[in-house]
C-alpha cells in the first residue's frame, strides 16, 4: 500500500463512487476484476509506488503534459480559451490529440460523475501518450499523460477564462487509478458496465475490463459507440432495461453511425463515439499499464537484485500483448469514421516499403500486423534496457518462428515476416544480433 491508497480525500465533486459503495458490493467487483489472474497479463496486486529506487510523488515527470507546462510557463506556448468548450480544443491541439478519436461513456464510473449522465456523457481523446476527460458543463478537463516512468500521471485543468489555464497535478486520483483495475500501477481504465437510464452503474450484473481480448459481445456497456459491425453485436448505446431487452433482441444499440436520439451531439467537438477508436483504446490502455508495470518491477529488480532474470513471466506477458496474443477475431467487418482511421495511421514510422504497424485491418482483426505500435512509444522506449533487451530477444523467438507455441498460432508466416522487416527498418535500440535472432526457422 502506498499513501495515495489510505487518504481519502475531499474531492471537487464529492466523494468518489467506489468508496460510496457498501464493502461487499467493491469485494464483489473486485472479484470480477481479477478473473484472469495467475496469468502474469491479469496481475492485480499493487506495486510498491515510493522506493528509494523510484518515488512517483517526487520524480520530476517527463512526459507531453510535463512539457507543455514547462512551455506555457516559460512563454513558449499559450493556450486560447474557446467560447464553447473552454480550454479543450488549444489542450487538444498543443497536445496532438485530435478530435476524431472522442469516445463517449454515460456510465457515472469517474470521478465528476454528478456531470456525467446518458444526455451529457464524458468525453474520452486521446493519443499515444496523453488522454483528456470533457464534460460539457463541468468544472475541470480531466488529463493523464503516460509518463514514460512513472506510467499515469494525472492532472487537472480548470475551465475558467483565465489569462494562462491552471494545470495542476494531482495523485489522489490513483484512489481508482492504481488499483487492482489498472494492474496496481498508476494507469488507465476501461471498463464495461450497465447501468440505468441515468447512467448509475448495476453492480450485481458485473465490471469487465476491455481490452483486445474480450469478446465484442462483452464490450461497451455503459458507452455509446458510433460504427458499423455486421451481425456482431456489443452492449454499447444500451441503457437501464434494454440489457434485458437486449437478451431476446441481440441487435439493440447495434450499427448506429448517428448519436442524435440520445443527447444534443453539437455540444461535442466531433460526432460520434468511434468503434475503430474504442477497439484501439482498449488495446492500448492495457498494454501502457503492462508496460507500466514491467517498468517499476524492473527498477525494483535491478535495485535489489542487479538484474531483471526473475522477470521470465512479466517479458512474456508484455511479449504476448505487443503481438497480440489472445486478440478476439472479428466476426464481421467492423467501419467507423474515416477520419479518425486517417488520423490515427497517417504518423508513425514507416519502413522501406512504406508499411506502419499504425495500418488499421478491422477486417478480421485491430491492425494489419499484429505487433502493437506502442513499440514505437516513448513509454516502451525507455522501458530499463536490461527489460527491453528480453523483451526484443523473446520477440525474435517468436518472430523467427523458432517459437509457434498456441499463443502465437494467430501469426501466420506472412505476418512474423512483416513485422520482422518493419521492426528491423524502424527500431533502433534492437540488439546488436537481432537480425542473426529473427532469421526464418524450420
Ligand atoms: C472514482 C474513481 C475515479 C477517480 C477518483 C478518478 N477517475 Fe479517472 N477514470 C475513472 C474511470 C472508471 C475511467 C474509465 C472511463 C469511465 O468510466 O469514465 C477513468 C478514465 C479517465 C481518463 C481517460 C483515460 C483512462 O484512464 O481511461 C482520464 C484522462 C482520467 N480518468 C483522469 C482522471 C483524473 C485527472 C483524476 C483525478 C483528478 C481522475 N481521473 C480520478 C475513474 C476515476
Amino acid at each position: 500500500m502506498n499513501r495515495f491508497h489510505r487518504s481519502r480525500s475531499s474531492w471537487p465533486g464529492g466523494e468518489p463512487v467506489l468508496l460510496r459503495r457498501s464493502a461487499l458490493a467493491l469485494i464483489l467487483a473486485l472479484m470480477t476484476a481479477s478473473t484472469v489472474i495467475g496469468e502474469f497479463q491479469g496481475s492485480t496486486h499493487l506495486v510498491e509506488l515510493e522506493t528509494e529506487a523510484l518515488k512517483y510523488s517526487q520524480e520530476p515527470t517527463t512526459g507531453p503534459v510535463a512539457g507543455l507546462i514547462r512551455k506555457i510557463e516559460a512563454g513558449k506556448a499559450k493556450l486560447e480559451w474557446d467560447a464553447r468548450w473552454g480550454w479543450l480544443p488549444s489542450f487538444q491541439k498543443a497536445l496532438g490529440v485530435e478530435a476524431a478519436s472522442q469516445t463517449l461513456v454515460f456510465s457515472k464510473t469517474s470521478l465528476q460523475r454528478e456531470h456525467i449522465h446518458p444526455g451529457n456523457p464524458r468525453a474520452i481523446y486521446f493519443n499515444d501518450d496523453v488522454y483528456l476527460g470533457y464534460i460539457p458543463g463541468s468544472p475541470l478537463v480531466e488529463v493523464s499523460e503516460v509518463d514514460p516512468r512513472l506510467g499515469g500521471v494525472f492532472y487537472v485543468v480548470e475551465q475558467k477564462p483565465t489569462e494562462r489555464p491552471v494545470i495542476k497535478r494531482v495523485d489522489n486520483c490513483l484512489e481508482c487509478h492504481a488499483s487492482s483495475r489498472t494492474m496496481g500501477v498508476p494507469g488507465h481504465l476501461f471498463r464495461s458496465v450497465e447501468t440505468d437510464r441515468q447512467g448509475v452503474i448495476d453492480l450485481s450484473t458485473g465490471i469487465e475490463p476491455i481490452d483486445d481480448r474480450t469478446p465484442l459481445a462483452d464490450r461497451w456497456g455503459g458507452w455509446y459507440v458510433t460504427g458499423t459491425h455486421g451481425a456482431a453485436q456489443h452492449r454499447g448505446n444500451r441503457l437501464g432495461d434494454e440489457f434485458v431487452k437486449a437478451k431476446a433482441h441481440p441487435a439493440l444499440g447495434g450499427n448506429k453511425t448517428r448519436l442524435d436520439e440520445y443527447f444534443e451531439v453539437a455540444k461535442y467537438p466531433a460526432a460520434g463515439s468511434d468503434i475503430a477508436a474504442l477497439m484501439v483504446l482498449g488495446h492500448q490502455v492495457h498494454l501502457h499499464n503492462l508496460i507500466a508495470r514491467v517498468h517499476y518491477m524492473a527498477v525494483q529488480h535491478l535495485a535489489a537484485y542487479g538484474h531483471v532474470d526473475y522477470l521470465k513471466s512479466p517479458v512474456d506477458g508484455l511479449v504476448k500483448q505487443v503481438l497480440m496474443a489472445g486478440e478476439r477475431a472479428l466476426e464481421y467487418p467492423v467501419r467507423g469514421d474515416p477520419e479518425y482511421v486517417r488520423a490515427f495511421e497517417k504518423t508513425g514510422p514507416r519502413d522501406r516499403r512504406g508499411r506502419s504497424l499504425r495500418q488499421l485491418d478491422l477486417q478480421n482483426r485491430l491492425f494489419k500486423h499484429p505487433c502493437s505500435f506502442l513499440i514505437h512509444s516513448e513509454a516502451f522506449r525507455r522501458l530499463p534496457d536490461p527489460v527491453k533487451q528480453k523483451v526484443y530477444r523473446r520477440m525474435a523467438e517468436v518472430l523467427s518462428g523458432a517459437d509457434r507455441s498456441e499463443p502465437f498460432q494467430h501469426l501466420s508466416a506472412a505476418d512474423r515476416q512483416a513485422i520482422r522487416e518493419i521492426l528491423t527498418d524502424t527500431l533502433e535500440d534492437l540488439p546488436p544480433d537481432w537480425k542473426d535472432r529473427v532469421r526464418p526457422r524450420g
